[in-house]
């Protein structure tokens, strides 16, 4: 049985920043400390990005940022200089100010004509960088995440047929409402993940927030993510608590 989600409710949304950039700088220097090495599934979106930029200041001055792998979880399909790509957004708010080297730092190749083939070729990086054995899943100190209105966590999306790949560890998704391949890192990579910390921020996501933490129907996509053997923080500000019936028992950390 996985341990037990922990969710923290922050004031606000500048709180909860805080909050997640002192879970980044702890699991990265403990991972430094005991393996040589900090291995990260960055977000997309827009809500990392004030996270990012704090690390990128004085909060993330005491990491050996040299050995801090980058990975991500999802990309848009889009060239790393497009303005809706992941990639980008990270590198601008955090990665172009920080001394992290090049070498370790794993986008995914969004800007191949077809997502499939970025896609395997990330699975590629993926089994290189791991050494992984056939069949075997990496496993990350750390994935951050984020979750849509509807639910969705990174390129996860309801109804989607990615939510259903139980041996790939990247594919190519075709998101019907945007009409477009998104590439993602699929379940099992992220519920192999030794921590998963989701940044949940404003008053859209209550109404998914609520559906995660209180329906019992079918599950949304970022009710799916449960590492098997690995630490869940939902960090989330106030307005994306606002819809949960009850938060007594919930550590609101004001
Ligand atoms: C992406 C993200 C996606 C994101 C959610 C929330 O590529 O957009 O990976 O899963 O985390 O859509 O996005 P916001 O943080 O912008 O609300």
């Amino acid at each position: 049985m996985p341990p037990a989600a922990e969710i923290r409710i922050l004031n606000r949304p500048e709180d909860l920043f805080e909050a997640a950039a002192a879970e980044f700088v702890s699991l990265a220097s403990q991972a430094v400390r005991n393996r040589g090495r900090f291995c990260v599934v960055l977000a997309g979106g827009n809500t990392p990005k004030s996270l990012y930029s704090l690390l990128a200041g004085p909060a993330g001055n005491s990491l050996p940022w040299d050995k801090i792998c980058f990975f991500w979880g999802d990309e848009r399909h889009v060239p790393p200089d497009h303005p809706d790509s992941n990639y980008r957004m990270a590198y601008d708010a955090m990665l172009s100010k920080l001394p992290a080297r090049p070498e370790n730092i794993f986008r995914i190749p969004a800007e191949q004509s077809d997502a499939k083939v970025a896609a395997s070729a990330y699975e590629q990086t993926l089994n290189e960088f791991f050494h992984l054995q056939a069949g075997a899943f990496p496993r990350f100190d750390l994935i951050l995440l984020g979750m849509g209105p509807d639910g969705h966590t990174a390129s996860l999306f309801p109804g989607t047929s990615a939510l259903h790949e139980k041996d790939r560890l990247a594919v190519a998704n075709w998101v019907e409402n945007f009409k477009t391949f998104r590439i993602t890192l699929t379940l099992p990579v992220l519920n192999q993940s030794a921590c998963v910390i989701f940044l949940v921020s404003g008053d859209d996501k209550a109404s998914a927030l609520r559906e995660v933490f209180e329906e019992m129907g079918e599950p949304l996509p970022a009710k799916l993510v449960r590492p098997l053997d690995g630490r869940l923080l939902w960090l989330v500000d106030r307005a994306a608590a606002g819809a949960l019936s009850t938060t007594a028992g919930i550590p609101r950390i004001l």
